[in-house]
């Protein structure tokens, strides 16, 4: 039976134009936001008012960007350092979390949607704005989490999504930003890729990468170095943690902010962090995504070291559950539902002894454990030596205990093999 679209009933969030009269535009200063803001001023007769989130995305000119907005007729522009705020309340319960979707993606753009869209709450209300407006598509999974948490934390607010309906693709844009004098940035004959970052990693979607079967070009890596071309030379990184959180790089005391932009330039020296990637996402598609996470690569293997250095077989089984369960929810879109919550309180409880130091050896594109060292490891290197019979450790109760041990299983063997065969 073909597949029937269903009738679309507008959700009770989404605006309708005629209550659309000040807007909040997410902005980042690219050609879709930049379109946006000239076409909501027409198409709705609304006024817009510009934020602009810094979450630790290299290389931008926040100046320019808010001087664009304007230009473009925002009736103000903010930008916001919200840098410190992600990475405490948001990189830090990743870590203690040991967050990873699928094999490999360290949720950073999950990670900083919720943040975002908090903000544009925030400074929506602050402006007297009626709606929220971002730039996703209709086919990823940043709409679902922006617009979920304006559901979730603003059901005062409306949100429009103009890429899902305005049917411009990118050289209609291209041709409606000349026409209005939207400066577009050179370059515009190949179509860029799709690029998302901040502090805790950057993807790149789009031409190629979409052809599952083609092996990465060199030009998608802005941020890693290629390990080909990586150091010689091995590094190794020694990284302190207090109660599951990253302090010290080197022994040295470091806030979070400073101590992953410091620790992702190392990694990123050598070639740390690549991750070719398939995913599903929330909203049915799978897709390939390039990351680039020199951080994430090595804080997160160094947090669940230590963390399995000090906790028990059981912790340590039960733990990687709901570390998966903590993933998913954020990936999800559901960083605000109780559940994240409550597996919090778990990963703090969980995370109360995982001090210490962990030793990271770095060479082309490996990050990989060679040192530890806790005051809390549950580990007593007489009961574990190879090299002597003595100490606590009985070897002469080894037999009872295997005995007991495989019993059932023993039983159950038997039962199926009667004859012995
Ligand atoms: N696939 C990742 C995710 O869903 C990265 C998305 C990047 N977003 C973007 N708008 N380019 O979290």
């Amino acid at each position: 039976m073909p597949f029937e679209p269903a009738p679309s009933l507008p959700a009770s969030y989404l605006a309708e134009a005629a209550d659309v009269h000040r807007v909040l535009l997410l902005y980042s200063g690219g050609l879709d936001t930049s379109v946006m803001l000239k076409w909501i001023q027409d198409e709705y007769d609304a006024e817009v008012v510009a934020l602009t989130v810094n979450l630790g995305q290299p290389g931008e000119d926040y100046d320019v960007i808010r001087g664009k907005a304007m230009h473009i007729g925002a009736v103000d522009s903010f930008v916001v350092d919200a840098r410190a705020e992600f990475a405490r309340d948001y990189i830090a319960p990743a870590i203690r979390a040991n967050a990873i979707y699928g094999l490999g993606y360290p949720l950073f753009t999950a990670l900083g949607r919720p943040l975002i869209a908090k903000l544009a709450v925030e400074y929506a209300r602050r402006s007297g704005c009626d709606t929220i407006a971002h730039g996703c598509t209709g086919k990823g999974n940043d709409q679902v989490r922006i617009e979920a948490t304006v559901a979730t934390l603003a059901p005062e607010l409306k949100v429009i999504a103009p890429v899902r309906s305005w049917q411009m693709g990118r050289d209609e844009e291209i041709a409606y930003a000349r026409e209005h004098g939207i400066p577009v940035k050179g370059g515009t004959e190949v179509a860029p890729y799709s690029i998302d970052d901040n502090l805790w990693g950057r993807s790149s979607e789009g031409r190629w990468i979409e052809e599952l079967d083609t092996a990465p070009h060199d030009d998608v890596f802005q941020l890693v170095t290629r390990p080909e071309e990586a150091p010689d030379e091995a590094e190794v990184v020694t990284i302190g943690f207090e109660r599951g959180l990253p302090v010290a790089l080197d022994g040295e005391p470091l806030g979070l902010v400073e101590l992953v932009e410091r620790l992702g330039a190392i990694g990123a020296r050598h070639g740390v962090g690549i991750v070719d990637h398939i995913e599903d996402r929330i909203v049915g598609l799978k897709v390939r995504d390039i990351y680039e996470v020199p951080a994430a690569a090595i804080l997160l293997p160094a947090h669940a070291e230590l963390e399995r250095l000090v906790s028990t077989i059981h912790q340590n089984q039960f733990k990687s559950i709901l570390d998966q369960k903590w993933a998913y929810l954020v990936y999800a879109g559901l960083w605000w539902e109780p559940l994240r919550e409550d597996l919090d309180a778990y990963m703090l409880a969980a995370n109360d002894r995982a001090t210490g130091e962990i030793g990271m050896r770095l060479y082309k594109g490996s990050a990989r454990v060679v040192t530890r060292s806790s005051p809390n490891a549950v580990y007593d290197a007489q009961l574990a030596t190879f090299s002597e019979s003595g100490g606590l450790f009985s070897q002469a109760s080894s037999p009872g205990f295997i005995d007991l041990w495989s019993l059932q299983s023993r039983m159950a063997w038997r039962l199926r093999h009667p004859g012995g065969e």
